[in-house]
């Protein structure tokens, strides 16, 4: 359609069929009750108007919904104006491929992408418009379950993966059936909720936003992600819905994003719960005035926009931008020529769960598990006869993490499938030992699953975080292994040392005490669909672990937050970081650093990082340095390697982090091989935000170093000049 036929289409609409296109329903409510429109979740709407004008439908699950629902719209509408159908396309829509915190640990672009474009397949034929991904909030405390929706606690990976998943999900062309929109969320600053505690309101100065919390976001909407969703706290006392310094000073008028604004679940109405809105009408009013495009679910503004334009609140010209908006993106996606896009049923058949898309998701499971520790456990031996697999999650189906789509669980290969797809003749024990509830103390399974441990040759011992642990709404107080699944490896340990702990979890767990028991242990998050075959590649060393931690590992969830890049204070505590060191900023009773640091992560094989080289000793602002480090595979096998640029400010006007990533690149090397990996560094890296909220650079003496965070290995300076 032209801008003129928009234009002319707009022109014709009523004040209500307006208010509709910025209405989103739920799904669910339609496709339950035979297609009879209820309207929206516990707020009775006239079903036959709301079908009518509504603009936008959230969740469905596959073609024949998709098309239906189009149908049963389009016969209503004297528009003709197609529906948008969003759903949370996250990791995957059939074949699930690692929980994001996971895909952060692959530190490696190209495979996130990969894995968005396989998603992006499955979901366009699903008859998805819109994923509400990526999601890049920065977190640093483990308390708040939706740290597994963020790719790391590190704003730069975020803002690269995020980036590379808006690419590789919207490709060039909207129209093209096969791609589909982005909406990035959740702006801004959701993962620093007080407290760890989901929802929770967020105080934090311009500044620290600016630097640890905004890049992100900004690097989606520079990538072109269509929508934004603002989140659902309250940043510095305003929710984000109805921020207007956050929505239109920063992200409309300084960022030049002009797509599509949706609410979270309902957070427009949430304002009167906030305490900011008196009533409904009151919150419909303030998140327009946000710039707010969309209400997610609960018609707040179906509601009520047409009154708030009649009474003069709100300018008919404000509902129009919003209106034509949402009209362009419906355009962009050529739905008025076919508005069911990519929906197909065949292709849906032909694409879910194909052999190339499961192959896609087990070398992203693989590349983001993360060997912690390695006692020369793993890999297993290949002429071992018999294998005791114990624990919570041996045989567990629910692999897959929050947002896998519902039902995930029937394709997933479980741990002794996968077992024995690799292995037919072994000689599989199997034994849960105890649950992993939260609060959970029946222990009375420990002694048998000992005994089974004692008899075999080695042990894979499955423990974690029960899937519904983490995600939304899923925050705790102490982020250990639930359960008495510590008494559990104590017992197996015990019973029989030759055991591997395998991991399955989404958040950062405190693993103080298994680490000072556990010769190995594999950390693989919630792997999705290739889960067994996964794992028994990685354990025979099939495939070789390279993930290295996205965000640290805590001793003690006391220690949150526990950012890796801090900054100094004027009272360090003295390295290395053992003992009390009174009047220093420290703990009596733990250590400063975490149990496995930011980018920490082995391998079966060894590298080593021989020389750092910089192509000149200073530069100036427009100049640019090369980097050049030597990694060498030192081990007996092929391996992959994440190497990391930190950086150093010296000395500036405001206190700098201790150490920075500034970029990564993930390598292959066969064994013997060494290869120079070079990054380039420019002005641009070494900036920062100032204490008037401004982003400079200032002239002065800088640090690079490769390693990872807290083991800095070879360290170079340099110099930038005026
Ligand atoms: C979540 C969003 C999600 C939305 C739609 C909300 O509860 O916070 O991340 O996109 O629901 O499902």
């Amino acid at each position: 359609m032209t801008k003129e036929a928009l234009k002319a289409l707009l022109d014709g609409m009523t004040l209500e069929e307006k208010a509709g296109q910025l209405t989103q329903c739920n799904a669910g409510q339609f496709i339950r009750v035979d297609a009879e429109i209820t309207g929206p979740e516990g707020q009775p709407l006239p079903a036959d108007a709301l079908n009518r004008v509504m603009g936008s439908v959230l969740t469905f699950e596959n073609a024949k919904q998709a098309r239906q629902l189009q149908d049963m719209h389009l016969a209503a509408d004297r528009n003709r104006i197609p529906l948008l159908l969003m759903v949370d396309v996250i990791h995957g829509m059939k074949t699930t491929y690692p929980i994001p915190l996971a895909m952060g640990c692959s530190f490696d672009d190209d495979l996130l992408a990969e894995c968005a474009g396989m998603a992006r397949r499955e979901a366009a034929a699903a008859g998805v418009h819109v994923t509400f991904n990526p999601m890049v909030d920065t977190a640093r405390d483990a308390r708040w379950g939706r740290i597994l929706e963020t790719s790391s606690e590190e704003p730069l990976i975020n803002g690269r993966m995020g980036a590379a998943l808006v690419r590789a999900t919207q490709g060039d062309d909207l129209s093209d059936p096969d791609n589909i929109a982005c909406c990035v969320k959740h702006y801004a600053a959701y993962g620093a909720g007080e407290a760890g505690r989901d929802y929770n309101a967020v105080e934090i100065s311009e500044r620290a936003l600016r630097e640890s919390y905004l890049p992100a976001y900004k690097a989606c909407v520079d990538a072109g992600a269509r929508l934004v969703m603002p989140s659902f706290n309250a940043l510095n006392g305003i929710p984000s819905v109805a921020n207007k310094w956050l929505m239109n000073t920063v992200l409309r008028d300084e960022w030049g994003f002009d797509g599509v604004v949706i609410s979270d679940y309902d957070a427009v109405g949430e304002l009167v719960t906030h305490g900011v809105a008196a009533d409904m009408k009151e919150a419909a009013c303030l998140a327009m005035e946000a710039s707010c495009d969309i209400d997610m679910v609960k018609g707040v503004y179906y509601q009520h926009l047409a009154d708030l334009v009649r009474e003069g609140r709100i300018p008919e010209k404000a509902l129009d931008d919003a209106v034509m908006r949402v009209l362009e993106l419906k355009n962009d996606l050529g739905l008025f020529e076919n508005p069911y896009h990519g929906a197909d049923e065949e292709a849906e058949k032909r694409l879910n769960l194909c052999p190339a898309h499961r192959e896609i998701a087990r070398r992203a499971e693989e590349e983001s598990a993360v060997l912690l520790k390695n006692e020369g456990i793993l890999p297993l031996k290949q002429n071992i006869r018999n294998l005791a697999l114990i624990g919570p999650f041996a045989e567990e189906k629910r692999l897959n993490g929050f947002w896998s789509r519902p039902g995930a669980e029937a394709y997933t290969v479980t741990l002794p499938e996968g077992i024995r797809d690799r292995m037919p003749d072994l000689e599989l024990v199997i034994a849960r030992g105890c649950g992993a509830e939260l609060g959970d103390t029946d222990t009375d399974g420990i002694a048998a699953a000992a005994k089974a441990a004692r008899s075999a040759e080695a042990v894979v011992l499955c423990l974690g975080e029960p899937e519904n642990d983490s995600g939304e709404g899923r925050s705790r107080t102490e982020v250990t292994l639930p359960g008495p699944q510590l008494a559990l490896a104590e017992a197996v340990i015990r019973a029989n040392p030759n055991t591997a702990v395998v991991l399955f979890n989404g958040r950062p767990l405190v693993l103080t005490e298994l680490e000072k028991i556990a010769p190995a242990i594999l950390e693989m998050w919630y792997p999705g669909t290739e889960a067994g075959h996964a794992l028994a590649r990685l354990l025979w060393g099939d495939a070789n672990p390279c993930g290295k931690l996205s965000a640290g590992l805590p001793r003690t969830t006391g220690q949150y937050p526990m950012p890796y890049n801090r900054t100094n204070t004027g009272r360090p505590k003295p390295q290395p970081d053992t003992g009390v060191f009174p009047f220093s900023s420290s703990y009596l009773d733990s250590p400063n650093l975490p149990l496995y640091s930011f980018g920490y992560g082995l391998s079966y094989t060894s590298f080593s990082y021989e020389k750092l080289t910089l192509d000149k000793q200073s530069i100036t602002k427009n100049g640019s340095l090369t980097v050049t480090v030597t990694v060498r595979n030192t081990g007996d096998r092929p391996g992959k390697e994440a190497v990391q640029l930190y950086m150093r400010d010296l000395v500036a006007s405001v206190v700098r982090p201790v150490q920075q990533l500034i970029d990564y690149k993930k390598i292959s090397l066969e064994p013997g091989e060494k290869k120079d990996v070079v990054f380039t560094v420019t002005e641009k890296q070494l900036r920062f935000w100032d204490f008037n909220c401004k982003e400079i650079s200032e002239p002065g003496d800088f640090e690079l170093s490769v390693g990872c965070a807290d083991h800095l290995l070879l360290t170079h300076r340099f110099t930038l000049k005026a």
